[in-house]
């Protein structure tokens, strides 16, 4: 749920800390027309004490003041966790050289702005930190979700394999393992590779999101990098009597790509395939050489490749959340094979640091085609 802070009426909180009065005075009456709501403190002591309770949204304190200084001032904020991710401007008319600017940073302080106070600066200053602020909150918080949901996710595996341990330790020593035996250790099994898979997307997407994507690249021939992908899941598609088939010519230039992590985009676009096409469907890949505008580059010759099934499709509403974090279409929460809504994500995030894009086009009910594009690697 989004705080009241949050709302287009909601006017910021702003604590003035000035020893002088008339220089509160002064702001107070520069402020009356803004979007603000002023809170006055007349020393670093009575700062503190304002923000411990009433939590404003930014402070503007002053550097020389008797007694307790700004730095000191900033110094307790932050080391008091109800207030120390309170942005904080300080305000100065003397201490405009780069040692105390430096000193004040390294304390804590977001912004500087020297005394007289231009007004319509320190108003947009505001409204750039507070959106900041906002910015952090709400990223904090969808880490925090994450969290939940990951442990969450973790929980229904752990609770599968805890019942086989359950019933296997009353075995005893030298005792027979019989055909149900077998089946448990095969469920157990299933519930570590779900563990597992969960675990690693968690770490990749996490990853992937907080740095930039360390990538290898180098020429690859794509047909190779599609059979290897094949290899690892064609037994499945065997199984569940899906064509899969492969359409990517050996003629087709080298991609210039990090194997691996490509590796990764055509394992989940396939295991989504697998898994959103019935029994019988089928399945193909193909790529062919495009010229024209590929992600960040113009006019320049790149690789679009293709990868089609005839499962339950996409509703053309829901297209747009799918490469996002945990989104999943309502069709797709009734089928047996559970994921988490990371494989698309963590498929977006390679591609696009690859240069390229990815996008999805869906005929519900008929065919589905996940594309995306790669760059092509330079000719000697
Ligand atoms: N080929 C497809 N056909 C129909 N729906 C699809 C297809 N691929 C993806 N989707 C939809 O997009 C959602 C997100 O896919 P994504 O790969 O991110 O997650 P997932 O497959 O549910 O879980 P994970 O990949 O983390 O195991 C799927 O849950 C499904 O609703
Ligand atoms: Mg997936």
């Amino acid at each position: 749920m989004k705080s009241n802070r949050t709302k287009k009426s909601y006017k910021p909180v702003l604590l003035v800390v000035d020893d002088i009065e008339d220089n509160l005075d002064l702001l107070e009456f520069a402020l009356k027309q803004k979007p603000v709501k002023l809170l006055r403190a007349k020393s670093g002591i009575e700062c503190l004490r304002i923000a411990k309770d009433k939590t404003p949204d930014i402070i503007l304190l002053d550097i020389q003041m008797p007694e307790m200084d700004g730095f000191e001032t900033l110094q307790k904020l932050r080391d008091n966790p109800i207030t120390s991710s309170i942005p904080v401007i300080m305000l100065t008319a003397h201490y405009k050289d780069p040692e105390s600017i430096e000193k004040g940073f390294k304390l804590g302080a977001d912004e500087y702005i020297t005394k007289p106070v231009e007004i319509e600066e320190l108003v947009v200053r505001i409204r750039m930190l507070i959106r900041m602020k906002h910015m952090k909150d709400e990223l904090d918080q969808t880490k925090l979700d994450y969290m939940a949901m990951l442990i969450h996710d973790l929980r229904g595996p752990l609770v599968g394999i805890t019942s086989v341990v359950e019933l296997l330790k009353d075995l005893k020593p030298g005792a027979a393992l019989r055909q149900e035996h077998f089946e448990m250790f095969r469920s157990a099994d299933i519930s570590l590779q779900q563990m597992l898979t969960l675990v690693n997307n968690f770490l990749d997407l996490s990853k992937y999101n907080s740095d930039a994507i360390c990538l290898h690249q180098e020429p690859v021939p794509l047909h190779m990098l599609v059979e290897q992908a094949l290899q690892k899941l064609e037994f499945q598609f065997k199984q569940k009597q899906i064509e899969l088939e492969h359409r990517v010519g050996r003629d087709l230039p080298e991609a210039y790509i990090d194997a691996q992590k490509t590796l990764q985009v055509f394992i989940n676009l396939l295991d989504n395939a697998f898994k959103f096409t019935e029994r019988g469907g089928a399945v193909s890949i193909s790529a062919e050489l495009r010229n024209g505008t590929n992600g960040r580059q113009k006019n320049e010759s790149y690789i679009g490749v293709s990868v089609t099934d005839t499962g339950m499709g996409i509703d053309t509403g829901e297209i747009n959340k799918l490469f996002s974090p945990y989104q999943q279409t309502a069709s797709a929460q009734s089928i047996s094979e559970k994921g988490t809504g990371l494989g698309l994500s963590i498929c977006k995030l390679i591609v696009e640091a690859q240069g390229g894009s990815i996008s999805v086009s869906s005929d519900p009910g008929k065919q589905t085609t996940f594309y995306f594009t790669l760059p092509v690697a330079k000719q000697n």
